[in-house]
């Protein structure tokens, strides 16, 4: 199922398919200029038979995290030149596969940084600060005395410690809102970045340094196989005790069981998590049981300006490849070797 629509000037005469029916008009608008755009017609996402059908004859996929893109769908590309991915993250993407083929694969970083920081700064107060706690307790009638002295007392985070896992664009957006907060700020990633030490006067620690002494830990890492289960049950139990996690990066960097056993026995004190190992979440996830647990449907992004910077950059990308230029943010650059 899908509409399909002629371009005013599909000069180019590609075919495009896009696998969901909200992006943007900005952004099918520059596509529509190279090529004859076929977009996926209903809500949410192709099924992966329609998927391997539509990408059978394109020259160009147009798709989101939603999508599998691994060597068989790739393979069944017989055209197929570019995958433009509306997202910052390709562990999507079989990145290998693609190159092999000789398949230009792109992302969208940058566009993003600031909103992925503000929501992670909105899911850390709201955890600390019970907030999520607080509105259902107001709805559901709990509310019955105007006011008293420890009703639904959270932790400041004010001038506490704030350790970021993963220092890159958005790392040092988050690290930048902390220190408007009057926090210190201690930081691991594999690569040292001692500019944003100079700048920020954040710190540069081990791992398990930043995981001893925080009182917040945010993981900002893509997800690799270094990277999945770097937070198990090891690193969780190096945390304080009073110390809070929170993920807007990828579910399977943090192992789930583990978390849901920190929490359980108090090992740390509570977790904010815009994603997960599995996604939708299932409503019988023992995260959902869980009191100062603050969940979110994957929407770290999700701000109108940042959502459709996103969608048009992944256009921009997708028409730079079909034009046979390099796409401003390729991700396999090892493909130009390939075919220059
Ligand atoms: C990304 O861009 O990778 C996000 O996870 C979706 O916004």
């Amino acid at each position: 199922m899908g509409s399909s629509e002629s371009g005013e000037n599909p000069v180019l005469g590609f075919r495009v398919y896009v696998t969901s029916n909200e992006v943007p008009e900005e952004a099918l608008e520059i596509i529509r200029k190279v090529a004859e755009v076929k977009i996926y017609g209903r809500p949410g996402t192709p099924s992966r038979e329609e998927l391997l059908k539509e990408v059978a004859d394109v020259d160009g996929l147009y798709c989101n995290i939603n999508e599998r893109i691994d060597a068989e769908l790739l393979g069944s590309g017989k055209k197929l030149k570019v995958v433009a991915s509306m997202s910052v993250g390709f562990d999507h993407i079989d990145l290998e596969a693609a190159t092999k083929r000789g398949i230009m694969s792109t992302h969208t970083p940058g566009v993003l940084t600031e909103a992925v920081a503000d929501e992670t700064f909105g899911l850390m107060i709201a955890l600390s600060r019970r907030l999520v706690e607080a509105d259902r307790f107001v709805r559901d009638g709990s509310w019955k005395l105007k006011w008293s002295p420890m009703m639904l007392v959270g932790r400041d985070v004010y001038r506490k410690t704030l350790g970021i896992y993963g220092l890159g664009r958005i790392g040092v957006a988050v690290a930048r809102r902390a220190k408007g907060f009057g926090m210190r700020v201690l930081y691991y990633d594999p690569i040292r970045n001692q500019e944003a030490e100079r700048t920020l006067g954040i710190e540069y620690k081990s791992k398990e340094d930043v995981l001893r002494q925080s009182d917040f830990v945010s993981v900002h890492v893509p997800l690799t196989p270094e990277t999945r289960n770097s937070i198990g049950v090891s690193e969780l139990s190096m945390m304080k005790k009073t110390a809070y996690i929170i993920n807007t990066a990828r579910g399977g960097v943090v192992d789930e069981s583990a978390l849901v056993e920190a929490l359980e026995g108090g090992t740390i004190a509570g977790a904010a998590l815009d994603v997960f190992e599995r996604e939708p979440i299932s409503p019988d996830n023992p995260l959902l049981g869980i009191k100062n647990v603050v969940v979110a449907p994957h929407i770290a992004s999700g701000s109108v300006e940042s959502r459709t910077a996103m969608a048009v950059l992944a256009a921009n990308n997708l028409v730079a490849a079909l034009r046979g230029e390099t796409p401003p943010n390729l991700i396999n650059k090892e493909v130009l070797e390939r075919s220059g």
